[in-house]
């Protein structure tokens, strides 16, 4: 194990790659140029979550994932694996699927009639016999490319050189395998159109510093001081944050008090708040003990592959460049900023959030409140219309506010904090990928 046994209680300086200070440009959050370099430099390069194994479970099934103006689809095959190929008919071009999910034994295109099978290759063709150069049938495939599955989710690649997902990943797979991401059920699976540029979200997962301006209500239930956050940076360009949980700030005054909800936590594990009192930041341990304790007789058989700190804490994972995982005992969110196909002043915004099955449990907690324990069907909200759950909406507020502010030419690259440090590698490494170099 790469030192992260050393993790999260230790400082290793491979994990804290230093940074050259590069100024934070305005353009790259709203020029056309910006976009189109990312599109040729960084989101035909990257692995992308194109959509989970639970979208795909028969064969022929299949999910859809656009990017940009790219579309792909994964399919299910016989053997169990997937198969991800472009959503384009190789006859005339045509876009063969429209909606997210779909399935059955071929794909017939809207124009002329082909039909795909679902391992990509033609099966049947009009007037078959009059194809210049031959019947096609059996012969011609769709365009595919790499596609491989990690944590339930189903990655593809546009670049043929890519490295292999899991070498790509390192080192977060081993580092998180206990949660056992692939066998938690999504329950929450909204998506909207932001107003302001996916980095601009990018951004603010890619620090904490504003929880306590922007989130105050997290005080009472995690250590939003930065000097008892642990952060790391990978080779990789994916970063860690690990928050402690299920103990209140110590960041001003120390509580004195487990405030709801902690009080509700400390009781539901058989623990009296009143204990506490005066020292609530102890909690975070005796929950560890008693959910080592009883969490299997409540049902909680999944503890038993996570560490101490994994049962009360909260991994942040940044995955370079655009995929966030939050993982906590409870279950993990995924919050996901796209760009959007046309305007770079938008983006598409993916939460989702995902419950590990406890016995006997049919209504799990998600960031949006109570919900069955079942998979949730996709909902598109329309920006501002519904809530995204209480905290993503808060990040979400400030996003179209420095999407202006970022126009202005008293914007002169910003000046970052220290625990702002992976904001300033994210945007290096996003010189380099594109090709501008520092700035
Ligand atoms: S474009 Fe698909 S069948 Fe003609
Ligand atoms: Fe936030």
């Amino acid at each position: 194990m790469k030192n992260i046994d050393s993790f999260p209680g230790g400082y290793h300086p491979d994990y804290d790659p230093p940074v050259r200070g590069d100024n934070i440009t305005a353009e790259r959050y709203f020029s056309k140029e910006w976009m189109q370099k990312e599109w040729d430099h960084l989101w035909t390069k990257i692995w992308h979550v194109g959509g989970h194994i639970s979208d795909v479970e028969e064969p022929g099934d299949w999910v859809r994932h656009n990017i940009m103006n790219e579309s792909v689809i994964m399919i299910r095959q016989e053997d169990g694996s997937i198969k991800a190929f472009y959503n384009a008919c190789q006859h005339r071009g045509n876009r063969l699927v429209f909606s997210d999910i779909g399935g059955g034994e071929t794909i017939t295109c809207s124009y002329h009639g082909w039909k795909w099978g679902k391992d990509g290759v033609l099966k049947q063709a009009q007037n078959a016999e009059d194809v210049v150069g031959g019947n096609p049938c059996g012969k011609l495939k769709l365009v595919e490319l790499q596609c491989e599955i990690w944590a339930g989710f189903i990655w593809y690649n546009m670049d043929p050189e890519a490295k292999p997902l899991l070498e790509w990943l390192d080192p977060l797979p081993e580092m998180l395998a206990g949660y056992q991401m692939e066998t938690q059920t999504r329950t929450l699976y909204l998506t909207t159109e932001a107003p302001c540029n996916w980095k601009v979200i990018r951004d603010n997962f890619n620090e904490s510093y504003h929880l306590p301006t922007l989130h105050p209500e997290l005080a009472t239930f995690v250590e939003d001081d930065y000097k008892n956050t642990h952060f790391q940076s990978y080779q990789s360009g994916h970063n860690v944050m690990v928050m402690k949980g299920h103990q209140p700030s110590t960041r001003e005054i120390p509580q004195e008090f487990c405030e709801p909800p902690l009080d509700v936590v400390l009781e539901y594990w058989g623990l009296d708040p009143k204990d506490f009192e005066k020292r609530p930041a102890d909690a975070r341990i005796a929950i560890q003990k008693a959910k080592r304790e009883t969490g299997a007789e409540k049902g909680y058989t999944f503890f038993e592959t996570l560490n101490d700190a994994q049962l009360t804490d909260y991994y942040h994972c940044t995955l370079w460049p655009n995929f966030t995982l939050t993982l906590s005992a409870d279950g993990f969110q995924v919050l996901r900023s796209e760009p959007h196909p046309t305007d770079p002043e938008k983006c598409i915004f993916d939460h989702w959030f995902f419950n590990p099955e406890v016995e006997g449990r049919d209504v799990v907690e998600t960031p949006c409140g109570p919900k069955p324990f079942e998979d949730a069907e996709h909902e598109t909200i329309v920006y501002g219309e519904k809530s995204l759950g209480f905290v993503a909406d808060q990040d979400l507020s400030v996003g179209s506010s420095q999407q202006q502010g970022l126009h202005s030419r008293g914007y002169t690259g910003g000046v970052l904090t220290g625990q702002e440090k992976r904001i300033q590698r994210f945007h290096e490494l996003l010189n380099d990928a594109v090709g501008v170099g520092p700035t």
